[in-house]
């Protein structure tokens, strides 16, 4: 057994969808070794090697091969792991897939293939997750965290400052809400998630659950590696562990926590969870609080 880091989310069970690798994976074992007991699914039947070594960690842990886009496999893996961990309050709905898509090149065939796909699991995955998983987390309260991009966040934008450090980047510049060309479809789909994310965030508020969505710059990941090829990976690339320490933290705020947040993490600056940006600071005052 390897132990647990810290216990701070013992007793919390846990979802998080496309666990077999990535980012997921991290997630999964982060919220293991903060002490939650964690179900995990994906459409690769190597997800049963990440639940084995959630065991190894000492929680308890559950795994299905499970496609968030198909209605009838992500209802059945949802209810499924509530019975198996005897409920649910921490969902990271996190499965998510990339193409390039470039408007000015694409043949009809791929403009319309790669819509599906990508909308297929970023957005209608992200939705029936939610829908499947909101049932039981209105039980007695906790977290959905949908997982976006730093593609759709205005970097610096106008709560955020870059005081905490010298060498920042972005430093005296805004950085433009979109990943660029080759992105259409990729970054409406994450968009879509923020507008799940902020209506969640207000409809659940009364059932003590906090909805935030959660985007990253590039970590490294297969899917993030896939774009780099043979090249070194380049400087500043975060690594999936230190981006789940970070949603951990976000966890950590407890029921008083933010709702409705959008919250970035940003590659070649410091990982760490940042003060409540304009999404959560509107939904806060909206709901009084
Ligand atoms: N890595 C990055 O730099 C980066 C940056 C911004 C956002 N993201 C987002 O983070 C999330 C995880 O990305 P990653 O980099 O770990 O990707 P990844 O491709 O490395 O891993 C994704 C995992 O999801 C699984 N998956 C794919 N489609 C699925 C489906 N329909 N149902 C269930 N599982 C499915 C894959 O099999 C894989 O195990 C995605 O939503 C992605 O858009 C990643």
């Amino acid at each position: 057994m390897v132990g647990l880091m810290n216990a701070s989310l013992k007793g919390r069970r846990a979802l998080v969808t496309g666990a077999a690798d990535g980012l997921g994976k991290a997630f999964a074992l982060a919220l293991a070794h903060a002490g939650a007991d964690v179900a995990v699914c994906d459409i690769s039947s190597s997800v049963s090697a990440v639940a084995d070594e959630l065991k190894t960690i000492g929680v308890k842990s559950y795994s299905a091969v499970a496609d968030v886009a198909n209605e009838k496999q992500i209802k059945k893996f949802v209810d499924d792991a509530a019975i198996a961990l005897g409920g649910l309050d921490l969902v990271i709905s996190n499965a998510g897939v990339v193409r390039i898509t470039v408007p000015t090149k694409d043949s009809w065939e791929k403009t319309v293939d790669d819509f599906d796909a990508v909308v297929g699991v970023n957005y209608r995955g992200v939705y029936l997750t939610g829908r499947a998983a909101i049932p039981h987390l209105i039980k007695q309260g906790g977290d959905l965290i949908n997982i976006t991009t730093d593609h759709i966040h205005n970097c610096g934008y106008p709560v955020i400052t870059h005081d905490h450090t010298d060498d920042c980047k972005w430093k005296d510049m805004q950085r433009s809400p979109v990943g660029g060309n080759g992105f259409d479809v990729y970054d409406s789909s994450k968009w879509a998630i923020k507008g799940l994310t902020n209506t969640w965030a207000r409809g659940l508020a009364e059932h003590g659950v906090r909805v935030n969505s959660f985007g990253m710059g590039a970590t490294a990941t297969p899917m993030y590696l896939g774009f780099v090829g043979d090249k070194p990976t380049p400087a500043g690339t975060m690594m999936p562990g230190d981006v789940a320490a970070v949603v951990v933290e976000l966890i950590n705020e407890g029921p008083q926590g933010r709702t409705g947040d959008c919250i970035q993490v940003w590659a070649g600056h410091p990982t760490f969870l940042r003060p409540v940006g304009l999404e959560g600071l509107l939904t806060a005052r909206d709901l009084g609080r």
